[in-house]
């Protein structure tokens, strides 16, 4: 009886606090800023919408029609009675699409766009009834251009945002791609924000996919704007570009997450350029990278190893496993590549794909995929649907081009591995107790559906990572005995405005070690620190600070945990110490060697503006490399410049980032000029990452020298 008048005030709220932002003028847009600042490398929290919680799934006629007569509207009919009565709709596949070349060349007298009458002599709304009528969701194209990209293609959204979104939403469409052709070089954040909005103003949920083909580095900043963007050009149905988008698709891992997807195109799987050994590959790669499952291919033509390959369950739980992570390259040398994708039961998919001409052992550790520790692994093969133990081992023997792909579950708990770990990316071992909707990783509570929340905020500071939970509410992780520390901003989030109140406490096993004390909604986040040396498990736990469990929007806002050895008191060059995570543009991070490009140790002597350094990290834009520091380390000194052996070319900037935030730069730093100096404040961090950037020019000529840098712990 009570649940239904406090549903009902909890929906006025959200009503009236977006009305508040909306006549705030520019405060979410200040907002957002700062949880790109505070996430640094990490995503800001998805705010499109809700339509994309795990990576889209569904059809595309593009890579199998192109423009040709043969996308028409029976094509379309055919692809949604397939997918009824294939099992492609069981097996998760919901989106029907329509790419380019529906539309007439010019828009009709009132502005409208036209559908060819030869190709839908019935209209669009017909045949999104037709996909409808089959329990599917149905998505058009269109371009942020004053056209289309196919010569037989149609006017562009540029400039016509508002009406064309319109126009869709009142056929019903659930999905759009938007292009980048013919964009009159407007700025893409512009023209790709301006049809979001226009999608919102409709009203209509749609799913919002930017196909801008990784131009303006979208990963960067279109977690706000749309819920997928294409990260590289298009694909084709061959071996050599499928693989090397996966390549570049591969280290956008940290950009990814729910409702806000890297795209690396639609699949050509069942199109014939490709051996079924390679579709499995291309199959396995996009799940474990969490891309949208877009079949290419006519299925009314497909063969049952097309259907086998896009059916296969175990793969596409994968792809849409709800913890929402894209997996990463744990290793990469002589053409066998292995990636790992932590997933929400604590078990990890691990593919070994061998990209060489012939038939190669490939082989990892659980240690390496990140689950180490344990005594013992089950390993299910996803594709022969074998199983086998191992105490640590993975390995197998993978044909040419071919990929075996393991679901890796340790027997028992796993201890975290060493480094940084925010807890909006970990899974939980239980949460037991939500008073509304499920805990939310990266989003504040939106009380109902997973994802239906917004950027975590609490006292005007957005945060990028944390967890939106609704008190009360108990949330627990286990550790394994590694961990030291844990560092949060709690409060009670901004979009219940003055109301709520909460008590925010963390227990190391069953030891109170922190505890917020009354936090309300008109209070800023408040810092909380925990002692977790030696806990076997983490609990946090809010509970109504006695007012009653409405409008408590509780934030674990930054949540971040610190786990493994410190380096030693003392000062120490920084290169003598093992880094938890390296990656470099080109050939490996040197040790006291400028970078080479290509094998270890090609370098020289490191050497900036005349000056030789003995010790240092010879890196190639764009790099990453990542020290852990435990909370135990007060500040890094470090020269930095483009190597002299690149004479004037080359131009790069310089980062120094403490878990997450920007601590010192150096703006851009070219071969012509010496070496600038930095100091960063690490004081309390876990995680030091030194970043290089590719400033103007590319990642050419970037040989990027961290020239004698300094770490002082305590
Ligand atoms: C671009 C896109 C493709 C496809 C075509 C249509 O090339 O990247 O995916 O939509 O346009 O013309």
């Amino acid at each position: 009886m009570t649940l239904i008048p406090h549903k009902i005030r909890h929906r006025a709220v959200g009503v009236a606090t977006t009305l508040a932002m909306l006549c705030g003028g520019g405060t979410l847009g200040a907002a957002a800023l700062v949880g790109l600042e505070v996430a640094g490398a990490a995503p800001a929290a998805a705010l499109q919408n809700s339509q994309a919680v795990t990576p889209q799934m569904g059809f595309n006629n593009w890579n199998s029609t192109h423009c040709r007569a043969e996308f028409n509207e029976a094509m379309v009919k055919g692809i949604a009675d397939i997918f009824v009565s294939k099992g492609l709709k069981a097996a998760g596949y919901t989106y029907v699409n329509l790419d380019d070349c529906w539309a007439m060349p010019t828009r009709d007298a009132a502005g409208d766009l036209v559908p060819d009458p030869v190709r839908f002599p019935n209209g669009i709304k017909a045949v999104a009834d037709y996909v409808h009528a089959k329990g599917l969701k149905f998505g058009l194209y269109s371009s942020a251009g004053t056209r289309t990209c196919d010569g037989l293609g149609f006017p562009g959204g540029l400039g016509h945002e508002q009406q064309d979104a319109n126009l869709w939403a009142s056929w019903g469409v659930d999905y759009l791609k938007y292009d980048n052709c013919n964009n009159q070089g407007v700025d893409a954040k512009q023209r790709y924000k301006a049809m979001g909005d226009a999608l919102k103003a409709t009203g209509r949920p749609i799913l919002y996919s930017i196909c801008e083909w990784g131009s303006s580095r979208p990963w960067t900043w279109a977690q706000e704007t749309g819920n997928s963007w294409r990260t590289t050009g298009d694909i084709s149905d061959s071996w050599s570009s499928m693989i090397s988008i996966a390549h570049e698709n591969q280290a956008l891992a940290p950009y990814a997450g729910p409702n806000a997807w890297n795209d690396p195109d639609m699949l050509e799987v069942g199109n014939g350029g490709m051996t079924d050994t390679e579709y499995r590959t291309h199959f396995s790669l996009w799940a474990e990278m969490a891309a949208p499952l877009l079949i290419g291919s006519d299925l009314r033509t497909a063969g049952a190893a097309t259907m086998a390959v896009l059916t296969n369950a175990d793969v596409i739980a994968v792809d849409q496993d709800p913890l929402g992570r894209q997996g990463a390259v744990i290793s990469s040398g002589d053409g066998l590549v292995v990636m790992s994708k932590p997933l929400a039961d604590g078990s990890r998919a691990v593919t070994l794909t061998n990209e060489t001409a012939a038939t190669r052992t490939v082989a990892t550790t659980a240690a390496a995929a990140g689950i180490g520790g344990a005594a013992s692994y089950t390993l299910k093969d996803l594709w022969s649907k074998q199983t086998t133990t191992t105490t640590g081992a993975i390995s197998a023997s993978v044909p040419s081009h071919g990929t075996v792909m393991f679901r890796v579950t340790p027997a028992a708990p796993t201890a975290l591995p060493t480094g940084l770990h925010w807890l909006g990316d970990l899974a939980w071992s239980t949460a037991p107790a939500n008073a509304w909707g499920p805990v939310e990783r990266n989003h504040s509570n939106g009380e109902t559906a997973p994802g239906d929340g917004r950027t975590l905020t609490v006292g005007g500071t957005a945060y990028a990572k944390g967890l939106g939970v609704h008190a009360g509410s108990d949330v627990r992780y286990h550790l394994g005995g590694t961990c030291t520390g844990l560092v949060v901003d709690v409060g009670i989030d901004d979009e219940v405005g003055s109301n709520g109140s909460a008590v925010f406490q963390v227990y190391r096993d069953d030891t109170l070690v922190a505890d917020s004390g009354i936090r309300r909604g008109t209070d800023p986040a408040l810092r909380l620190t925990a002692d977790l040396t030696g806990g076997s498990d983490l609990r946090l736990v809010v509970t109504d600070a006695g007012d009653g469990k409405d409008y408590d929007h509780a934030d674990w806002a930054g949540a971040r945990i610190g786990c493994g050895t410190a380096p030693a008191p003392g000062t120490h060059a920084l290169g003598d110490l093992a880094w938890t995570a390296a990656f470099n543009g080109w050939g490996p991070v040197e040790h006291d060697r400028s970078n080479g490009e290509a094998a270890a140790g090609d370098g020289r002597t490191l050497t900036v503006g005349g000056t030789a350094y003995a010790k240092g990290l010879g890196v190639h834009a764009t790099s990453t490399v990542t020290y852990y520091l435990g909370g135990r380390c007060t500040a890094l000194s470090t020269d930095a410049g483009v190597d002299d052996e690149v004479g004037s070319n080359g131009s790069v900037t310089f980062q120094v980032l403490a878990d997450g935030v920007k601590v010192a730069g150096s703006g851009t730093v070219t071969g012509a000029g010496g070496a600038v100096h930095l100091d960063a404040p690490l004081t309390g961090a876990y995680e030091l990452t030194l970043e290089v950037g590719a400033a103007d020019n590319g990642n050419t000529y970037d040989h990027a020298d961290w020239a004698a840098p300094r770490l002082t712990c305590v």
